[in-house]
């Protein structure tokens, strides 16, 4: 039953995993290579400060896709074919989502559109601008986990109409290969004949482009990386002296990603609450990964999920590509 439904808006309040974030902190920062999982970037300010890269001139990742969108949007329209609804995973601020609702609401009349996310308030705000905006729209908003997608979509009601499920912007990139299989194969799962993948992955490409764009002048970068240890003193009683840890950026071409890393400026100890952690001069956090793809990587990727690569839209410069996945027969 959704928690709250009007004829035009619902939303059906998930089961989500419980908050771990101080289970995770401290099996992170007590492992003898210190990592940090990036979902935790996304409190409030850490959330606004992701808006402010993907302003940044370094940040490439947000203007490209909105690129490919916008260039193809008929084209891909019609590849995905219709009658259709639309699963989104991740669907945050759907901004470039709009490009694809408007390009779909072009071909059929009423369309059903299901944005899966962790933020309730902003599904709820979101859902209800694109009512005003979109008179054919329906919104059956789903609060809850991404990695789970098949757990969502079975919440919603059968239907005759093909299910597109949308992946866009890279968020795929913060899994490692091997967890982002899992997620694709789980999301197979729920994927019945005629159902398509849509999914958004950055392209492998010089370092000279991708550090700096992991590494902005502003600092921006910086700050949301830096606002993982903020979080962690106001949320869990740590004492990060954030003056204390520097920003890192580093591409690793043979594995295909960008790794994040919060350094250690001398040996330190911190205390988080009830247990100390311990940093070497120079010792680093990885707090992310963001893996790029290219063809091969990823026809791999979709293979190990059961999904097949039927067609692929890059944006010029063949930065960022949004591509079509099915299930393999
Ligand atoms: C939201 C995962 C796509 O990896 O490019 C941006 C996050 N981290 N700058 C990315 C991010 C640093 C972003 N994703």
């Amino acid at each position: 039953m959704p928690a709250a439904s009007t004829e035009r808006f619902s939303l059906e309040v998930l089961p989500v995993p419980a908050d771990d974030f101080a289970a995770s902190v401290r099996a992170g920062l007590t492992a003898p290579r210190k990592v940090l999982e990036p979902r935790f970037f996304y409190d409030a300010l850490g959330s606004a400060l992701f808006d402010a890269i993907c302003e940044l001139p370094e940040y490439y990742v947000t203007r490209a896709e909105t690129e490919v969108l916008t260039i193809h949007a008929a084209e891909i329209a019609a590849a995905l074919g219709g009658p259709l609804r639309i699963v989104e995973l991740g669907s945050g601020t759907a901004r470039k989502t709009r490009i694809l609702l408007d390009a779909i609401l072009a071909r059929q009349r009423t369309l059903d559109y299901a944005p899966l996310d962790v933020d309730a308030g902003m599904l709820e705000k979101v859902g209800n601008a694109l009512l005003g905006e979109y008179e054919g729209i329906r919104v059956m908003a789903l609060r809850g986990d991404f990695r789970d997608p098949a757990r969502a979509i079975a919440t919603l009601p059968p239907t005759h109409d093909r299910t597109v499920i949308l992946f866009l912007g890279s968020s795929i990139g913060n899994l490692d290969p091997s967890e982002a299989a899992a997620m694709l194969r789980n999301l197979r799962s729920a994927m019945r004949k005629g159902d398509a993948l849509f999914l958004g992955v950055d392209l492998r490409k010089s370092k000279s482009v991708l550090e700096p764009a992991y590494d902005d002048a502003l600092g921006v970068t910086a700050s949301f990386n830096l606002n993982l240890l903020q979080r962690i003193n106001r949320e869990l009683g740590g004492h990060f002296d954030l003056a204390r840890f520097a920003h890192r950026a580093l591409y690793d071409e043979t594995l295909g990603r960008i790794e994040m890393h919060l350094v250690s400026r001398g040996a330190q100890t911190v205390r988080i609450a009830d247990y100390e952690v311990k940093f070497a001069d120079g010792e680093t956090i990885h707090t992310e990964s963001s893996w790029k793809y290219d063809d091969a990587s990823l026809a791999a990727l979709a293979a190990e999920a059961g999904l097949t690569v039927e067609r692929k839209w890059v944006d010029g410069r063949e930065w960022f590509a949004d591509v079509l996945l099915t299930a393999s027969a």
